[in-house]
């Protein structure tokens, strides 16, 4: 086995554990009592000691939250088979970092000797699981994009024909204050339009300018300020320091308004909705790392959003309001998308944030 040959040659050659060590996956090899022979660089990484303090210690007491680790081993090394185990989370002992989440495959080699070792293979299940989760969560986005443009078809021609009859209607009516009523239906049926136009394609591209997320942030405070009502407190807390950025003011005015307006309903009559800026550097958006962003969050001491619909929140037509359209999220998320930005969410009971975050400056 070309493992075990590697191995047995650690000590004559001097290279082969050099070549291990520039792998940036973490292989062990164990004896059959579980205790360290030989870890390259990286495996020295996950377990947070120098190969010297590991050799011969016992592999599973390196790790404080060893997660069955034991287990699987003993189960390699009587039966011989070779296993994967994802996600497995690592914490190593005697330090106070967070556990690491490792893809761990363990293959047994059996020694020219007769005797049994494990090898081990470790590499960090987080760049794997976030892409996979990234293309999942594109391809389901895709989908109920191509469902709502359908919808946002079906949807416009009789908005059209609305709009058309309540023209007509309004001139034949004979007291000219009663279309008040008319251009109420006028005026919902262009801001449907508008909504669904958003939703779907055709919506106009984003006029990109020079702006500063505060002017934006206090446009959507005064309207927040004024839909509220008298109990809840509407609180600013800005980063001054945030730079100017390349956005759609009206798209990000949109976007921020549907979250403060979720924002108030989710807080009632009374409670407090903090509209809050940072400039934040080093932070992922997608798949991208940016070297410096903004985060504008919309904070509110509400009930929580309800399990039921957590994962389905960004996607068209998910709601739990009985009024509710479902659509303000998945509008805001597309808005923010061609901003180049993206949407999360934390939700507790007693504190829910929308967290929104718009590149300023892109890392080559
Ligand atoms: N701040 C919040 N707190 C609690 N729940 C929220 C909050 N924001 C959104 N939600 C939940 O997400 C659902 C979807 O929101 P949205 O897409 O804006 O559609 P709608 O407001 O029309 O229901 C809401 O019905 C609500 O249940
Ligand atoms: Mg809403």
């Amino acid at each position: 086995m070309a493992a075990e040959r590697l191995f047995e040659s650690f000590a004559a050659h001097h290279d082969s554990a050099e070549l291990l060590d520039a792998l940036a996956t973490g292989v062990v090899l164990l004896d059959a009592g579980l205790h360290v022979l030989h870890a390259n660089m990286a495996a020295q990484g996950f377990m947070a000691i120098g190969l010297n303090q590991a050799r011969g210690k016992s592999f599973t007491e390196l790790f404080a939250d060893t997660n069955g680790l034991q287990g699987l081993l003993t189960r390699a090394l009587e039966h011989g088979e070779a296993f994967s185990e994802f996600e497995l989370s690592l914490r190593p002992a005697g330090t106070p970092r967070e556990p690491q989440l490792v893809d761990l495959s363990i293959t047994r080699v059996d020694a020219a000797s007769g005797q049994k070792r494990l090898l081990l293979e470790m590499i960090d299940s987080v760049p794997r699981t976030r892409l996979n989760r990234d293309n999942e969560l594109r391809a389901r986005l895709d989908s109920s994009r191509m469902m709502t443009r359908q919808l946002a078809h079906e949807v416009k021609n009789p908005l059209g024909g609305l709009r058309g009859a309540a023209q007509l209607l309004a001139r034949q009516l004979p007291d000219p204050s009663l279309r008040e009523y008319t251009d109420v239906i006028i005026a919902e049926a262009d801001r449907l339009t508008a909504l669904v136009d958003t939703m779907s394609h055709s919506a106009r591209p984003s006029q990109k300018e020079r702006l500063n997320i505060h002017e934006v942030c206090e446009h959507v405070y005064r309207l927040t300020v004024a839909e509220a009502d008298r109990g809840v407190s509407v609180e600013r807390d800005y980063d001054p320091s945030v730079p100017e950025g390349r956005f759609d003011r009206n798209q990000l005015v949109q976007a921020l308004l549907n979250l403060s307006r979720n924002a108030l309903q989710a807080v009632g009559s009374g409670g407090r909705v903090v509209l809050r800026t940072r400039a934040v550097s080093q932070v992922h958006i997608g798949l991208v790392r940016h070297r410096l962003a903004a985060r504008i969050e919309v904070l509110d001491d509400g009930p929580g959003v309800p399990d039921a619909i957590r994962s389905s929140l960004f996607f068209p037509l998910v709601t739990a309001r009985p009024n509710g359209t479902g659509l303000g999220l998945a509008v805001s998320q597309q808005l923010v998308n061609r901003n180049g930005g993206v949407i999360e969410f934390e939700s507790e009971p007693g504190r829910t944030v929308f967290r929104l975050l718009l590149p300023l400056e892109t890392s080559p």
